[in-house]
């Protein structure tokens, strides 16, 4: 993994956007992957701003979110499909009907899970994943477990995670979904390029887990070990234990 370490989140924020923008320069119909969560949002201000001053663009880029509650269609507002088109795809000119999300709310989750993993497959498969960590070390919504489905699928929540998620449910942890859709370690482990982007104090003991810790699926994150090209981009508290 290389890792790099910046003094502030606002740096991390600039780095981590230019990256992208650079990913773009080099192949315009990129696919990539977003994560919702406080942590990237700094990185899609920072993309808009960029798309704005013509030195981004998107406009031949595919984007699917990585992603969403179950319960939750995408005109709900704690959608993660919702969160990343406000903080990002309404203002970077990336055409709506390519930017893709899983349906919580869908009759048939197994079918949604099915149809978005065949969406990413025909899509050429992810070319660069954005991730954030959980501070239980997940990824998405692959939550630590004996074992880790590979591909698409409905995952329960652990009572951590959904105490983390109060915040977009006013802050009651009794209305965050038990459950979850998520792509799987496995279709992120395809991905071209992994990009994994940790802020804050209580991210540094799975920060450290992922990068030194033995790969095992009571800690998703590590099995990026596995992966040829992760770049983790930390500030000083999530890096403060390597
Ligand atoms: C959430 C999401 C992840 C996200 C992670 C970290 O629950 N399922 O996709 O990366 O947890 O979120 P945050 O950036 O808000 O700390």
């Amino acid at each position: 993994m290389e890792i790099r370490v910046f003094t502030t989140s606002e740096e991390l924020s600039r780095a981590a956007a230019q990256r992208v923008a650079d990913a773009l320069r080099q192949r315009p119909d990129i696919v990539l992957g977003l994560p919702a969560g406080r942590t990237p949002v700094g990185v899609y201000a920072e993309l808009a701003r960029l798309s704005s001053t013509g030195q981004a663009d998107f406009s031949r880029a595919t984007a699917f979110a990585l992603d969403e509650f179950v319960g939750i269609d995408h005109a709900h507002p704690a959608s993660f499909h919702r969160f990343i088109r406000e903080h990002l795809i309404d203002h970077v000119g990336l055409p709506f009907e390519r930017f893709h999300g899983l349906n919580g709310a869908a009759d048939d989750l197994q079918l949604e899970c099915d149809r978005y993993e065949a969406a990413i497959q025909r899509a050429g498969g992810i070319g660069l994943q954005l991730l954030g960590i959980g501070g239980n070390g997940h990824i998405g919504f692959n939550e630590p477990a004996n074992e880790l489905p590979a591909r698409t699928h409905r995952v329960t929540l652990l009572d951590q995670t959904r105490k983390a998620s109060a915040a977009l449910f006013d802050g009651d942890v009794a209305r965050v979904p038990r459950e979850a859709l998520t792509i799987g370690v496995g279709t992120i482990l395809m991905a071209d390029v992994v990009i994994l982007l940790a802020a804050g104090e209580n991210k540094a003991v799975s920060v450290e887990r992922m990068v030194r810790g033995p790969m095992t699926p009571q800690l998703p994150a590590s099995f990026l070990q596995a992966h040829r090209v992760v770049e983790v981009y930390l500030d000083r508290p999530a890096a403060s234990r390597l």
